[in-house]
Parts: structure tokens; sequence; C-alpha cells
């Protein structure tokens, strides 16, 4: 799967760790930075993740920070995106299967490397079920989404 992984100063590391165990499992996997480990601001990561997807770079995103708060809290502002902290590896497939998340955001001061590879892999394997309930509710998220968009 084509995947966009951006991380700010505070998930620099776990972004490294993610791409090599994710590169290893056949993923293609886009670095959009931070290249280094100097102190730097999770919106800009989130709108290069963003991006990706909204340009069909990149069919999935990972984005990390120190909580993930700050990324989840970005990426969601961007259309078409659906971004969720995932600390569990329940909520990284129910929240592709049911929610059809789009970018998963981890907190790499809150989980260590295992849990998090655990997490990024179970989220890539995972596909939306179409099931009409859950189209139903997405339809409603991507109303308020155009509601409130000015274009
Ligand atoms: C940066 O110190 C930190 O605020 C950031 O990585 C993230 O945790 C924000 O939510």
């Amino acid at each position: 799967m084509d995947i966009a992984i951006g991380a700010d100063h505070g998930g620099f590391q776990l972004k490294a760790i993610l791409l090599e165990y994710l590169r290893k499992l056949g993923h293609a996997v886009q670095d959009l930075g931070a290249l280094d480990s100097e102190p730097s601001d999770y919106p800009d990561y989130a709108r290069a993740v963003a991006n990706a997807l909204i340009d069909g770079r990149a069919e999935r995103g990972i984005l990390i920070c120190g909580s993930g708060v700050g990324a989840s809290v970005a990426a969601n502002k961007f259309p078409g995106i659906r971004a969720a902290i995932c600390h569990d590896t329940f909520s990284a497939h129910q929240g592709v299967e049911d929610d059809d998340m789009n970018v998963l955001c981890l907190g790499a001061r809150i989980v260590g490397p295992e849990l998090a590879k655990d997490i990024a892999r179970t989220y890539l394997a995972a596909a939306f079920s179409g099931a009409e309930r859950h189209k139903r509710r997405l339809e409603k998220v991507k109303n308020i989404e155009k509601e409130f968009m000015k274009v």
C-alpha cells in the first residue's frame, strides 16, 4: 500500500522505526518529514500527509507527535481526512472498518515502538466494511464538512 508518514520532533524517532518496519512488510512509505529531531511544528506534517492523500499520492497516512493529539487535531481540518489517535489495536482496525479512518495518529511519548508497530500493521491491514449504517454515518460526517467549508 502507498503510505505517507510524517512526524514532528516528538515523533521523529518512532517514525524512523515505523518506516523501516512498514517497508519490510512491503509497503511503499513516503517520508514527508521531519528529517531531523530539531523542534518543529506538527501542523506542517499534518498538511504534508493530508495533501498526499488529497492528491492521490498515498492511500493512507500516519502522523506522529508527542501525544498524537496535535497531529490529529490538525489533520482533521483537511477535507476528506478522517484522522484518529489509536493507541490500541482494536481502535486501529475498527476505525478503518467502521469509520473509514485514513490517517492514524500516534503519540510517541505514549506508546512504545513494539505496540506502535502492531497498531500500524493492524491499521494498514484493515479495510472499510462498506456496511450501509457506516456509509450513512460517514455521509453525515461529510455533510458537516461541506456545511462549514468555505470554498
Ligand atoms: C511538542 O512538544 C508536542 O506538543 C507535540 O509533539 C504533540 O504532542 C502535540 O500534540
